[in-house]
């Protein structure tokens, strides 16, 4: 297969959009980016700056005098933010909980998915996101959508932290991911949902490397 995509990854959070994004990403040696890590770089400069995350033309403005750059370094992606590494810092519980208030500005998502589409210029990229097959590549060859159910998504998060010596509550997990779907799902620009011509994916019985397998299989068939 020599003929590069553009492959859309979107879903609900903790789903495995990451995860999997990367690892097909670095079979294919695909560019991979993460749109969300870009959201949540803005949300940790507002939070610095003290803004106040309703003013839609304050968050406008102090994201128009930011630069957001994701660096490929030898142990994966960073996260730069005007040239600071942020990689850590835009995973913070804070973080977490306030980037859906964030991203659900027009003028905000406007800027953001302009930046994005520049990055995607080129074909041979795999996105993932909330917005990716509906509105930054609605001409993707490539869409999944990607679920688990709330408890698996939950879970796996609750194991991450843990894991990374973190503290962590699986029901208040279960209670932030429940919010941020809704905010993201029923927000009124470019709102968390399926595109029509997205290839649903349940991860919830799925290992990391079956997932990756049937994304390969489906990019594959669209390639020929
Ligand atoms: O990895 P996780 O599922 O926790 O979230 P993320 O992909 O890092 O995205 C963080 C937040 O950014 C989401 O909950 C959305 O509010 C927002 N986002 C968005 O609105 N559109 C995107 N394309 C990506 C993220
Ligand atoms: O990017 P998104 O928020 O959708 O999820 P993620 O950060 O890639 O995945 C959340 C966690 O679930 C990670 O710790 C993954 O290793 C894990 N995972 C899993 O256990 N099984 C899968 N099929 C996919 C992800």
């Amino acid at each position: 297969m020599t003929r590069k995509l553009a492959i859309a990854i979107d879903g609900p959070a903790a789903a495995g959009k990451s995860t999997v994004a990367k690892k097909v990403a670095e079979q294919l040696s695909y560019i991979y980016i993460d749109t969300g890590a870009m959201y949540r770089a803005i949300t940790l400069k507002a939070l610095h700056h003290e803004v106040d995350l309703n003013q839609e033309e304050a968050l406008e403005q102090l994201l128009k005098q930011t630069s957001i750059e994701l660096v490929q370094e030898s142990d994966g992606q960073h996260v730069k933010l005007d040239e600071l590494d942020v990689t850590k810092d835009i995973r913070t519980h804070e973080v977490t909980s306030s980037v859906s208030y964030v991203a659900k500005h027009p003028k905000v998502r406007k800027e953001m998915v302009a930046r994005q589409q520049k990055l995607v210029e080129q074909r041979g990229v795999v996105m993932d996101g909330r917005d990716i097959g509906t509105h930054v590549i609605p001409d993707a060859e490539v869409k999944i959508f990607m679920i688990a159910s709330v408890r698996e998504r939950a879970e796996r998060r609750h194991k991450e932290n843990i894991e990374n010596g973190f503290s962590s509550d699986l029901n208040e997990l279960m209670e932030e991911i429940r919010k941020r779907d809704e905010i993201d799902s029923q927000r009124e620009t470019a709102p968390l949902v399926k595109a029509a011509d997205a290839i649903e994916v349940d991860t919830t019985s799925l290992s990391i490397e079956e997932v990756v397998g049937r994304i390969i299989h489906i990019v594959e068939q669209a390639g020929r």
